[in-house]
């Protein structure tokens, strides 16, 4: 890493992902570090420039008030100390703005004035430190990657590429319930455009078989994630001298992961639960990235703008939008109103505006009448939401016209339905998908 950082000490704020967003947003890269950690390390760290104490109302860690080691506050490295009341260094600001602008207007001086950090921050220099960075871990030595056509999984596999070549190894695997063309797209990009060692499973009869009569959304969840790792693991199986196993790790996972005065919101995890003897040594060139910023590396990595900002789709995918036991007929149903929505999405400007967007399909009939006679058909329903986290989320208002246009495709293209319902419901009371 040449470029210059920021550190920021975590006592405990809220607000430290927020305040690393803020400073990398101009131009200068910053990472969050638990409070305890020492001199040494800190000097190890190439290109400090300066170190912000962020303290908050999780600054108390098993019954003790937690602080910055006396040897760091002494080190001399220009210190901006926020919310943290401390014997050692007095407080700088009481606290972070909450408005966005003023939290630049604050943070500018620190970084420029005081640290004189140079604004070098910026992807070409990551792509460029990463692959030096990659072809120094790996070697001659080869990497395998589960590649789902995802966008973290995406960047990983583009980036990899650049770095190692074809010393990579990309398995897709189709699980049979991908949207319309994403198969074709993974294969299309990697396969044909940037000529990746690319191995396609079309695992979709297995998967359906197993899912057979399955009607709990949890069971159906199990099902698809243990023998998406079966899959994946024999064709691992089936390579030899793979050392590496590369994954889409971004930064909001480790933060997610808990640090010392944060609760472990999800443990992060993305190809886990391989058995014992696959042991691999992990790649995980993304880990420093939050999410805007693996988009504009896969951009500056040549990536198509309709996989950089896909929608973010489920590992289940169409499995929990066809509801309870899963049929052919309704999962086509699935798929074919899916792929009409974001199509007529897009037409209407809307690709990359509403956060996620699709259709679902239960499994119930209702009357109605077709040329002229009756029909017993299934119905769909349009979600589209918008939020900032997925922990709650608001419907998005969709112009009155656009839901007849979408409306009127559906029941004429689509085989099997006859009926549209658009799904009011924020989250909560519902939750974003229907399973
Ligand atoms: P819910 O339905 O919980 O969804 O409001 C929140 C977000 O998470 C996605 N989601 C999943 N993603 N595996 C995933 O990788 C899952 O099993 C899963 N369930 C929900 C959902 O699409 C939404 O973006």
């Amino acid at each position: 890493m040449k470029q210059d950082m920021i550190v920021i000490l975590d006592l405990g704020s809220h607000e430290n992902a927020r305040v690393a967003r803020a400073i990398r947003g101009l131009g200068v890269y910053s990472e969050i570090y638990a409070h305890d950690t020492t001199l040494e390390r800190l000097k190890k760290m190439p290109n400090v420039k300066g170190i912000i104490v962020s303290g908050g109302p999780n600054n108390v860690v098993d019954g003790v008030t937690i602080d910055v080691a006396d040897e760091v506050y002494a080190s001399g490295y220009p210190m901006l100390v926020v919310d943290h009341q401390s014997n050692k260094m007095p407080m700088d600001v009481q606290h972070w703005p909450e408005d966005d602008a003023e939290l630049v207007k604050l943070l500018k001086p620190f970084v420029f004035g005081v640290c004189k950090a140079e604004a070098n921050w910026n992807m070409k220099n990551f792509i460029a430190d990463q692959v030096e960075l990659i072809r120094n871990q790996v070697g001659d030595q080869k990497v395998l990657l589960a590649l789902s056509g995802g966008v973290d999984s995406s960047v990983v596999a583009a980036l990899l590429l650049k770095a190692i070549g074809n010393q990579l190894t990309c398995v897709h695997v189709n699980h049979g319930l991908l949207r319309k063309g994403e198969p074709e797209q993974v294969i299309e990009v990697f396969q044909n455009q940037m000529n990746a060692n690319l191995i396609y499973v079309d695992a979709s009869e297995r998967f359906l078989t197993k899912l057979a009569n399955v009607s709990d959304p949890e069971q159906k969840r199990k099902i698809i994630g243990s023998e998406f790792i079966r899959v994946f693991e024999e064709e691992a199986r089936k390579l030899e001298g793979i050392e590496f196993l590369a994954q889409g790790t971004i930064y909001p996972d480790i933060l997610e992961s808990g640090t010392k005065t944060a609760k472990v919101v999800k443990s992060h995890h993305n190809v886990g639960g391989l058995p014992e003897d696959l042991k691999f040594k992990l790649v995980e060139p993304l880990y420093q990235l939050f999410k805007d910023e693996v988009r504009a590396c896969g951009l500056e990595l040549g990536l198509p703008e309709s996989m950089v900002y896909r929608q973010p789709f489920p590992g289940p995918g169409l499995g929990v939008r066809c509801l309870g036991a899963i049929t052919r007929d309704r999962l086509e149903a699935v798929r074919e109103s899916d792929a009409i929505l974001r199509e007529e999405f897009k037409n209407a400007g809307l690709e990359g505006k509403v956060w996620q967007y699709f259709t679902i399909v239960p499994d119930f009939k209702s009357v109605g009448v077709r040329d002229n006679a009756r029909s017993f058909e299934y119905p769909v329903i349009i979600r589209a939401v918008n939020t900032v986290d997925a922990m709650t989320a608001t419907i998005e208002h969709i112009d009155w016209d656009l839901l007849d246009r979408i409306t009127k495709r559906i029941v004429n293209e689509v085989k099997n339905v006859n009926r549209v319902c658009y799904d009011l419901s924020p989250k909560p009371t519902a939750t974003i998908e229907w399973e």
